[in-house]
């Protein structure tokens, strides 16, 4: 009978997990399902392993005696409470930086998605109602030229203005502090939240899922855009309200929206907005490219296997 100083480290994580992550903790690490987190375990669990955004709070960590390392597949870390970690003495790994460029890239996929009517037009391409090509219908919005207001100037949100300059687009950001040196590189100009929403052809929502940032985007908010603006949130659902999303979409006191993330996630089948033609809906894809998923699926196994061995992570969360 092997001795527990003898056995692998155990580790509760949410599965199924990548047939890649589940390669490279072979032989590492024993693997232990999700309802520990529900049920408890009598036997000490070292780590735990976040891979689906499942919510992770104290209660569960009390439950689980012994952990030392949380590592978080993905930057963004709403779904685990922080603060209760810390108080545990937890240390939280994610993965950031490695999928800015996928990210950004999956904003402006979304921002051309839902300003030249892609999904639209894919639709009516593949119907039986296409027998004529008509110059005059499904006219979009266009893209260069307009400006395109970033809410949220973290590493992402760097990323998503260069994009916009690439495409001679006027850039714009608002963020809690200003980022004088992303302004040289890439020429957005910070401005007030009234004066981005008033501003903004595109509003590109780039900021963390908060107690600050969770329904920044109301209906007083959607009101002060223009009638003709897009909004694009690859950040998280709550921090746009759906029905007010849904109603301006209805009233098209906005034109469109194009949203990599909902609030639920997924919405529910019957819901109001998946029948709106003027949204484009991307099932939380932001970092979803075989390169970035691979570079993720190392980096969040470098942290687990780090912390379990009590050795500083690639990225440590700091509160
Ligand atoms: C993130 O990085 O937070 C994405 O949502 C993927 O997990």
């Amino acid at each position: 009978m092997s001795s527990r100083a003898e056995s692998l480290p155990r580790v509760v994580a949410d599965g199924p997990l990548d047939p890649v992550i589940e390669e490279l903790l072979r032989g590492k690490v024993e693997l232990l399902p999700w309802s520990l987190t529900e049920s408890g375990s009598d036997e000490p669990v070292d780590g735990v392993y976040t891979y689906g955004h499942l919510a992770l709070n104290g209660e569960i960590l009390d439950r689980l005696p012994g952990v030392r390392i949380i590592s978080n597949y993905g930057v963004g870390v709403d779904h685990i409470n922080l603060p209760e970690a810390a108080e545990r003495g937890i240390p939280v790994g994610n993965t950031p930086n490695i999928l800015n460029g996928a990210t950004a890239d999956m904003a402006f996929a979304l921002l051309l998605a839902a300003g030249r009517r892609l999904a639209e037009g894919d639709r009516y391409a593949r119907s039986a109602e296409f027998t004529t090509y008509d110059p005059g219908y499904m006219l979009g919005r266009e893209i260069h030229g307009s400006t395109m207001g970033i809410i949220g100037m973290g590493r992402i949100g760097r990323e998503i203005a260069k994009r916009g300059r690439a495409f001679d687009m006027n850039v714009l950001y608002h963020n809690r502090r200003r980022d004088e040196e992303g302004e040289k590189l890439n020429g957005a100009r910070y401005c007030s939240s009234d004066e981005i929403l008033a501003e903004s052809d595109y509003l590109v929502i780039a900021v963390p899922l908060n107690e600050e940032t969770r329904g920044l985007i109301g209906k007083d908010e959607l009101q002060k855009m223009k009638s003709t603006a897009i909004l694009v949130n690859i950040a998280r659902g709550p921090i746009v309200d759906t029905d007010a999303l849904t109603r301006a979409l209805q009233d098209c006191s906005i034109y469109a929206a194009g949203l990599d993330v909902t609030d639920p996630e997924p919405l529910p089948r019957d819901h109001p907005l998946l029948e709106l033609d003027n949204v484009t809906i991307a099932p939380h894809l932001g970092s979803a490219t075989e390169q970035t998923r691979q570079s993720m699926d190392e980096m969040s196994v470098e942290n687990l296997l780090r912390g379990l061995r009590g050795k500083p992570l690639l990225n440590e969360v700091k509160m």
